[in-house]
């Protein structure tokens, strides 16, 4: 299939790499002409685990190119994707300026029939303002058909997850632009669920405001698990094995971060709103979901008393392990409240750190954990990352000034860190 992605951001270039693989012949578009001439020269923006190798390999094989020009990618494609951001405005809606702008672009240089996707995350009922805005500006008044293709890939996961992914939605109107889509999820070997449009821009709220429930959900039983003195690994453990609720997900923490869960739920409770009914359990999640950093600052607080001038050690600033993506990421936060209290941070993450030093330039940045740990006063895990896991502890707890571990992200057995001589504290257990 020949295919046209507008927008190479995070979404439209691991689609546009992953489509080309497969053996589609894809054009991605930007309007950021430097971006388009990075990408062409296999520089990839964002860290992604095997997307540089992915597209410099497409690239070599001339099956995918990078634009600046939309009208380039509408004549030469069937089908066209829009995967432009939906950045949130401050009153938590969804801000669709430039759904709407690609949208006019495509119309205006539209010369015969496509199929325009919408995988960008947009509230329900947008592919009708999208087909409305479409047949208001393509003045030769072309066929064409409006789908809705949300995508559900994870940072850090996304080649395999687009690679393997558990469904495909696809929502249409009326069944013209069926046999194509399919065609072009056909060499992905998933389940296509076909339904209305309306249906499909549902889901992708419907979903991530689940997974975001189910993270609320265990976060509020770790606080629980702490009053009651109960583990909350072991909560999970047994509540997950019921094959209806699932183990996944129920990872207790400092909660959910990131450029979707946090923007999808503030929208979709804003959508729910708009539609006339108050989305009281949504906005319960997002409370939960502050109090978990709350709660684990004032723990950090309990546990050192005065901030001021201590010298902390932060391991992990990205929202989640294997990504360098920083947005709403709860370590950041959790990093600003200490500076706010005057600690002298030093900090180390695999991938993020230069992204956090463009916002946080004073922090003592450096080059291992162990750097972290030497003449710090207590140890602050904030991103699970494996290089974690697996650290010399022994060593870590000899280069500290105090053996303090605080871990929000429960990476560490509280057994073993106590009888290796640390203050360890986690959460809910
Ligand atoms: C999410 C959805 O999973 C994906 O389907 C959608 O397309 C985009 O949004 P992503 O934001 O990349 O993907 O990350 P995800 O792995 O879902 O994690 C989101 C946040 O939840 C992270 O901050 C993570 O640390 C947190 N999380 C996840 C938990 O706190 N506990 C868990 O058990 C799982």
């Amino acid at each position: 299939m020949k295919i046209c992605l507008i927008g190479s951001g995070y979404v439209g270039l691991v689609t546009g790499a992953c489509f080309s693989d497969v053996g589609h012949q894809v054009i991605c578009v930007d309007n950021n002409a430097t971006k388009v001439q990075q990408l062409q020269a296999g520089h990839i923006p964002i860290y992604e685990p095997g997307l540089e190798a992915l597209v410099k390999k497409n690239v070599a094989e001339g099956r995918l190119r990078f634009t600046v020009s939309i009208e380039d990618g509408v004549d030469q494609s069937q089908v066209i994707f829009i995967a432009v951001p939906t950045p949130p405005q401050p009153d938590g809606s969804v801000d669709l300026r430039f759904i709407e702008g690609v949208a006019r672009e495509i119309a205006a240089v539209m010369k015969s029939y496509k199929i325009v996707v919408d995988k960008s995350t947009v509230p329900v009922q947008t592919g009708e303002k999208v087909a409305e805005t479409i047949s208001r500006y393509n003045k030769a008044k072309v066929d064409f058909d409006v789908v809705s293709n949300p995508e559900f890939l994870r940072e850090g996961s996304a080649i395999g997850d687009l690679m393997n992914p558990d469904r495909i939605v696809i929502g249409v109107n009326n069944e013209r632009p069926v046999a194509a889509m399919k065609e072009v999820y056909e060499p992905f070997k998933a389940p296509i669920i076909v339904t209305d449009i309306n249906s499909a821009e549902l889901i992708k709220h419907a979903a991530n405001s689940f997974l975001a429930l189910k993270i609320s959900y265990i976060n509020a039983l770790s606080i629980i698990c702490e009053m009651a003195g109960a583990d909350v690994e072991q909560v999970a453990d047994g509540m997950g094995a019921d094959k209806r609720i699932g183990r996944q997900f129920l990872n207790a923490g400092l909660g959910y971060g990131g450029s979707c869960f946090p923007k999808d739920l503030s929208a979709f409770i804003h959508i729910a709103d708009e539609l006339g009914y108050e989305f009281d359990l949504l906005k319960e999640v997002e409370k939960i979901n502050c109090l978990q950093k709350e709660r684990f600052i004032k723990k950090i607080r309990e546990t050192l008393w005065i901030l001021t001038d201590k010298k902390i050690g932060v391991l992990g600033l990205s929202f989640k392990p294997n990504t360098d993506d920083i947005r709403s990421s709860a370590a950041i936060e959790v990093v600003q409240a200490l500076i706010k209290e005057g600690a002298k941070i030093s900090v180390y993450d695999p991938k993020a750190m230069a992204k956090t030093r463009e916002i946080l330039p004073n922090l003592n940045y450096c080059e291992n954990p162990y750097d972290v740990a030497d003449g710090s006063e207590a140890l602050i895990i904030l991103t699970e990352w494996d290089e974690f896991r697996s650290l010399d502890i022994g060593r870590i707890k000899n280069l500290m000034v105090n053996p303090i571990i605080l871990d929000g992200r429960n990476i560490f057995s509280p057994k073993v860190m106590e009888s290796a001589g640390f203050i360890y504290k986690s959460i809910g257990r």
